[in-house]
């Protein structure tokens, strides 16, 4: 290569390197596998009346568990629980409830609230004082590092056992789900297949939820009241029973709700998407409340919110549903400079750079929507091209996320595309506190 050829190149590279990238945003190119057909999991063929099934925990404030599970007949419900195998010292009796839904009637479904519990600790346990089936969970850690696994639109296909299984496959302290849970769509019993589909995980951690649109199962005439069997079923801490005076205040519905992780270091916000949320309303009072009651510069060093309908998307499906929500309380969650929120509803990964108001912030939100865990309805393949700058990231194929808040200032964010069957990494980025950054650390006062 002659001289002038080198330095042409140098100069090159030099300019190039120089330069920042015409835009971060990438579209994958990875083409994803067809859908899978939905799982028949309609009998527990070796239950009887008395036997628990799809059982599930959900964390009540710091230190307690509820338990939830139903059985076909009457049974007590009770759980017995201990932290060695086979022993159960302790012992709470809860409620019992059913519902009915046009011609079908559910089991009965119990509901019991264990604890105090130890942190970072397995605990073993039965439901109904049934001897044939024990279940463990661990209790989370009250202090980070802290693990969570989000997963959107869940369903119950086999892209949903193949995206189970690579959660499973891997350590975790807590699950959020931001809706549609069971793709049940108003056939009752596919709520029941649901619960036995994710129970062996449920059971073990406690998986924290919030409503989807397939959640609202109402009817004309015949069921006029939305959520019957989604609040029968997953019932989440949000009244004063569940709150000690030192928890966020009780949002009084179980359709919103927030909660503490890891001693305060994270405050959790799952936000609901299909009740009302404008100026004014019972969610948007109490989400000023709650999130005016946050500890920034002392406790919480991260603070994400969940969501159904995307705020930010660039996908064709489901383009502009969550505008409204947005305009409602935007503004809110930027003041209180919530670092992270993450959303379902359109079935493909996509991440956005820090947004408020439509536009790069870096006080802002990083805006993920997570709506790929594998339901019957397949994924929303069709981006808007070209890809708005604002959109770092985005690929329509089934897969999980990872939070793991490392310390008080780091959380590393991955996305766990379903690549035939082998969990991948397909995506990652730190994710900073802005409670750390003084630039973002003026405005919480206004609130
Ligand atoms: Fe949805």
């Amino acid at each position: 290569m002659g001289n002038m050829a080198c330095l042409v190149l140098l100069i090159l590279a030099a300019s190039t390197l120089s330069l920042p990238p015409a835009s971060l945003a990438v579209t994958s190119p990875y083409v994803r596998p067809p859908p899978r057909e939905t799982l028949s999991l309609l009998q527990d063929d070796d239950a009887d009346g008395q036997t628990p099934q799809q059982v599930h925990i959900s964390m009540v404030g710091p230190d307690k568990m509820r338990v939830s599970w139903i059985t076909d007949d009457d049974a007590p419900a009770t759980v017995e629980y201990g932290t060695t195998y086979g022993q159960y010292p302790f012992s709470v009796t809860g409620t019992t409830t059913t519902y009915k839904y046009v011609l079908y009637r559910s089991g009965k479904i119990h509901d019991a609230v264990i604890g105090p519990l130890q942190p970072s600790t397995t605990y073993y346990y039965r439901c109904s004082s049934d001897p044939s089936r024990e279940f463990s969970f661990r209790t989370p850690p009250a202090t980070l590092p802290f693990k969570f696994v989000i997963v959107g639109d869940l369903g119950q296909t086999g892209w949903t056992e193949s995206t189970l299984q690579h959660i499973a496959a891997a350590d975790y302290d807590v699950l959020l789900l931001p809706g549609d849970l069971s793709y049940a769509d108003f056939i009752q019993t596919r709520w029941d297949s649901y619960g036995r589909l994710v129970s062996p995980l449920a059971s073990a951690r406690p998986w924290m939820v919030t409503q989807g649109n397939h959640e609202i199962e109402k009817l004309p005439v015949l069921e006029p009241k939305p959520f019957k069997a989604y609040n029968a079923r997953w019932r989440m801490p949000y009244d004063d029973a569940d709150h000690h005076s030192h928890s966020p205040p009780p949002s009084g519905s179980n359709l919103f709700y927030s909660f503490d992780v890891a001693g305060g270091a994270v405050h959790v916000v799952m936000l609901g998407s299909y009740t009302d949320f404008a100026a004014g309303s019972a969610q948007y009072n109490w989400l000023r409340r709650d999130l005016a009651a946050v500890d920034r510069s002392q406790t919480a060093a991260f603070v994400v919110a969940l969501v159904h309908a995307p705020w930010y998307n660039t996908n064709v499906a489901h383009k502009g549903e969550g505008d409204a929500m947005r305009g409602a309380m935007e503004e809110v969650l930027y003041e209180a400079r919530v670092d992270a929120v993450f959303a379902g509803h359109v079935h493909a990964y996509e991440r956005f750079q820090r947004v408020y108001d439509g536009k790069p912030d870096p006080c802002g939100p990083v805006y993920v929507t997570i709506g790929d865990g594998g339901n019957r309805e397949g994924l929303a393949e069709k981006f808007v091209d070209p890809q708005p700058a604002i959109s770092e990231f985005r690929e329509a194929s089934f897969g999980h996320g990872r939070m793991e808040v490392v310390n008080a200032t780091h959380a590393l964010w991955t996305w766990h595309r379903n690549d035939d069957d082998v969990p991948v990494v397909a995506d990652q980025v730190w994710i900073t506190s802005l409670a750390a950054n003084p630039a973002c650390n003026t405005n919480k006062n206004k609130m």
